[in-house]
């Protein structure tokens, strides 16, 4: 067993009468890929902020690499290495495609270079020994964006928005990446495109990533681990090909019909 990363050690949180969280357990190895399953409601978008700071469990702790984090506020569990996207992208709408990226690079020299407030954009960030723009256009390239380069992101389409946010996300190289679904309001026809070409940048064998999706031939695709949410619990923690399968997850979650299609396409 390869290191484990991330340790969600019994996580509670109730929001009034609704326990969006309950007695959650998970331990992901590094370099592993999660798909995060469940109906509306289920607490999926709870445990990824809980994780990353935005939610305080009621109970629990949240350790990550030996450290407890449960306490830390989000930026700081950012410097840390872990990030994420979110439902809706938070992009900067009045901003460039390339500033977009140009605004990250330059916190991720802001950070390196010690809190100087004086960071200017053309700056090179220590560790890249590259300026922010040359890596903004790396970044652009990396994710096929570079056609929307000098696009305003107000303009630019859903799946565009989506991947130019997960790419302002792994500007930080984070050693683990959240995706709170990456493909959702993308249409069908593009969505597995998206989802390749996130797994393709930042699949680098020690990025460990969790990701939600509702559609689950890009979880079997390209989970190798699912954990299926169903009301703040955790009904089923097994590789994509035997989850999918079990009884409780197509019950509450995928539904016989797609559970049949999904064995069909196996
Ligand atoms: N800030 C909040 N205040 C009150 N209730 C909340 C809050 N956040 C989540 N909940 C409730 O907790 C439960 C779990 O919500 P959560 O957002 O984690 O679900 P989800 O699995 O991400 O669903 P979806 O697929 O719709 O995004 C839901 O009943 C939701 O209404
Ligand atoms: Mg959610």
């Amino acid at each position: 067993m390869s290191k484990v990363i991330l340790h969600a050690d019994s996580l509670n949180k109730s929001f009034g009468a609704v326990t969006a969280a309950k007695n959650i357990n998970v331990e992901v190895e590094q370099g592993s890929v999660l798909g995060l399953i469940g109906t509306n409601g289920a607490g999926k978008t709870t445990f990824v902020n809980m994780i990353t700071g935005y939610l305080k469990p009621d109970t629990g702790r949240v350790i990550f690499d030996g450290k407890d984090i449960t306490d830390l506020q989000p930026r700081d569990i950012t410097r840390l290495g872990i990030c994420r996207s979110f439902q809706i992208p938070q992009l900067y709408n009045s901003m460039t495609a390339l500033e977009n990226l140009e605004v990250s690079y330059s916190v991720v020299s802001l950070i390196e270079s010690h809190g100087s407030l004086f960071t200017k954009l053309d700056k090179a960030i220590p560790s890249y020994n590259k300026t922010v723009k040359a890596l903004a256009e790396e970044a652009l390239e990396r994710f096929n964006l570079t056609a929307y380069r000098d696009k305003t992101a107000r303009v630019l389409p859903g799946g565009v928005r989506k991947l130019l946010d997960i790419a302002m996300a792994m500007a930080v190289r984070p050693k683990i990446l959240l995706l709170d679904e990456p493909t959702s309001g993308v249409s069908a026809e593009e969505k597995f495109d998206i989802m390749a070409m996130v797994m393709n940048a930042v699949k680098d064998g020690s990025t460990t990533v969790l990701f939600v999706e509702h559609d689950m031939e890009i979880v079997s695709k390209h989970a190798d681990r699912v954990l299926a949410f169903y009301a703040g619990e955790i009904i089923a923690d097994e590789p994509p090909e035997i989850a999918l399968r079990d009884p409780k997850v197509i019950e509450f979650i995928v539904g016989e019909t797609q559970a049949k299609m999904l064995q069909g396409a196996h």
